[in-house]
């Protein structure tokens, strides 16, 4: 696959580069991309080139990962990055913590899945998101995915464990609105309530070989 950009009045998306290196070691420092991520810990400038080289540009010319680097109209700037891997239909992002809560991301994963689901040819969209992590779900509610329940991650953490996590799916039929039966995302990281913890439905029929290491800037 060839890299191209994705933009709307909001965001630009086109492929991270070197020039990016700073900005992404910065940015995985924050104890909450670390927290809700498996981004290396500690994570140096050799990590970002990592990622860069073996992660993006891999990806793209493979055509397995379509990652994009997130920038405001007109700026160089990155300020997150999402990316869908096309095996496994997932989608992952970051924002930095300066960019967060002005809705760039919701903006930018409107642009992925719709391309994801038109032209990048997949018949549905996987996200997951460790159970807490109510910024994350919160854009995947208000992009229009419907929650399908908690389970163990499809990817690995740091130790190898898989971490419980809330699921939701995409589809290209889906209304792009906010769906009913998310849990209630009050930014609090107390016990979810006892109807959230009904076994996923999501289909896992191809997870990631076990042992597989994760992205760099995977979610
Ligand atoms: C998740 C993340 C990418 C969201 O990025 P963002 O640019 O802030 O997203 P947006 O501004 O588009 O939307 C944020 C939404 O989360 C809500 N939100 C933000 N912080 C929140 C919190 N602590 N609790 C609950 N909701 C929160 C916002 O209100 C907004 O929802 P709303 O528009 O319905 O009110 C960002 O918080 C992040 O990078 N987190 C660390 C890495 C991570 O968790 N990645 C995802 C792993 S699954």
């Amino acid at each position: 696959m060839q890299p191209f950009v994705l933009e709307s009045s909001a965001v630009r998306l086109e492929v991270p580069g070197a020039a990016d290196v700073e900005a992404i070691v910065e940015a995985c420092q924050d104890p909450v991309l670390q927290r809700f991520t498996t981004v290396p810990r500690p994570y140096a400038p050799a990590d970002a080139r990592f990622f860069l080289e073996r992660i993006v540009d891999h990806g793209w010319a493979t055509g397995r990962e379509a990652t994009w680097g997130l920038r405001g109209p007109g700026s160089s700037l990155l300020l997150g990055v999402v990316s869908v891997r096309m095996r496994t239909r997932d989608i992952g992002f970051w924002t930095t913590p300066a960019a967060r809560g002005r809705g760039l991301m919701t903006a930018a994963v409107r642009l992925v899945a719709d391309w994801a689901l038109g032209d990048g040819g997949l018949d549905q969209l996987h996200w997951e998101g460790y159970v807490g992590n109510d910024a994350s779900a919160a854009v995947a509610r208000r992009t229009g995915f419907t929650y399908t329940g908690v389970g163990p991650g499809t990817q690995p953490d740091r130790d190898g464990g898989r971490p419980l996590c809330w699921k939701a799916r995409l589809r290209p039929v889906d209304e792009r609105f906010p769906k009913q039966g998310w849990p209630d995302l009050t930014g609090g990281a107390g016990e979810p309530p006892r109807e959230w913890l009904r076994p996923a439905d999501v289909d896992d029929s191809a997870p990631e070989t076990p042992g597989t290491p994760r992205r760099p800037e995977d979610s």
